[in-house]
């Protein structure tokens, strides 16, 4: 019995690291959309005039998106990590995975949306609030598309 025991525990380490692995992921993922909101929500903030617009503010949050959306990813979307694999942690609908180039297309506007805000972002609220329009619609798309809602 005990080496029976010894033996199942031994047989699901390798099976845990993997859990914990796809856990990691997803977290790491969450985290660095949590910090796209908070660039995005200083933007916000000021194109709505609940902050006054601060036009190094504004570049300095356009400037820290901008090596946001260049981190390399492909760590924090790891097959099997989907809401389906991962109830209660993932939200992520399973068909990102089928369909990663239409994911990656409008992760790639994104990307040029950002670089249109950081050419922009310190010339003033007006020009702010639309390269904002540009980033959310693509922000939007790909959650609309892939993203569960959490209750
Ligand atoms: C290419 C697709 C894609 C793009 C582009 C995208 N997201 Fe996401 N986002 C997702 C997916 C999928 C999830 C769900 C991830 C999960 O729960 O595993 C998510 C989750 C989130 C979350 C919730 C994180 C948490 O704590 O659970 C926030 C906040 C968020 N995104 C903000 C943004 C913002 C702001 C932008 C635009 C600047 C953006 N995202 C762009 C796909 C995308």
């Amino acid at each position: 019995m005990r080496k029976f025991i010894i033996a199942a525990i031994a047989l699901s380490l390798p099976t845990l690291a993997i859990a914990d692995a796809a856990t990691d992921a997803v977290k790491a993922r969450q985290a660095h959309m949590k910090s796209y909101g908070k660039q995005m929500g200083t933007f916000a903030a000021m194109a709505k005039g609940e902050v006054e617009y601060d036009a190094a503010a504004a570049q300095a949050a356009a400037d820290e998106l901008g090596k946001l959306v260049m981190v390399d990813q492909s760590a924090f979307w790891l097959p099997g990590t989907s809401m389906d694999d991962l109830p209660g942690v993932s939200y992520a609908k399973p068909a990102f995975w089928s369909e990663m180039d239409k994911a990656g297309a409008i992760g790639k506007e994104m990307v040029a949306a950002v670089a249109a805000m950081q050419e922009v972002a310190g010339s003033g609220k007006g020009e702010m609030a639309q390269a904002l329009g540009g980033i959310g619609k693509n922000c939007q798309a790909c959650h609309k598309a892939y993203q569960a809602k959490k209750d």
